[in-house]
C-alpha cells in the first residue's frame, strides 16, 4: 500500500453535493469508489456500490453529512458509512482521503 496514497481527481472534479465514482481497476479496491463532497465542501470517500442493491452512490444526493441511494433512498453517513434508514441495512465500506494542492489522494482500505 503506498504511504502517499492514490492520486484519484482533483478538488474541482467534484462539484460540490454530488459525487464521482473511480474504478476499481485506478483504486485497487474490491468496488468503484463513490468520492462524495458535501455542501460545506469537504470530501469523502465510500465504496459506490449501495449495501441495498446494485446502484452507485456517487449518482446520490451528498447533503449535510450525508449521501442519499438514488435507487430507493437510503442513507449513508459520510464520514463513517453507517446506515442511516432502511431499506439498506448494511453500513458503506468507508476509506481515508486526503487533498493536498487541491489533489485527492486515496488510501484505499484504510479507516478514515
Ligand atoms: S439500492 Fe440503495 S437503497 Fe436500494
Amino acid at each position: 500500500m503506498s504511504s502517499t496514497g492514490i492520486r484519484v481527481a482533483t478538488l474541482d472534479d467534484i462539484p460540490v453535493g454530488q459525487g464521482i465514482a473511480i474504478d476499481k481497476a485506478v483504486a485497487g479496491t474490491d468496488d468503484d469508489i463513490a468520492l462524495l463532497r458535501d455542501d460545506d465542501g469537504s470530501i469523502y470517500a465510500l465504496n459506490d456500490t449501495c449495501t441495498h442493491e446494485v446502484a452507485s452512490l456517487a449518482e446520490g444526493w451528498v447533503e449535510g453529512g450525508y449521501v442519499e441511494c438514488p435507487m430507493h433512498s437510503s442513507k449513508f453517513c459520510l464520514k463513517s458509512g453507517e446506515v442511516q434508514c432502511l431499506p439498506a441495512t448494511e453500513n458503506a465500506h468507508p476509506h481515508r482521503l486526503e487533498v493536498r494542492d487541491g489533489e485527492v489522494y486515496l488510501f484505499p482500505n484504510e479507516a478514515p
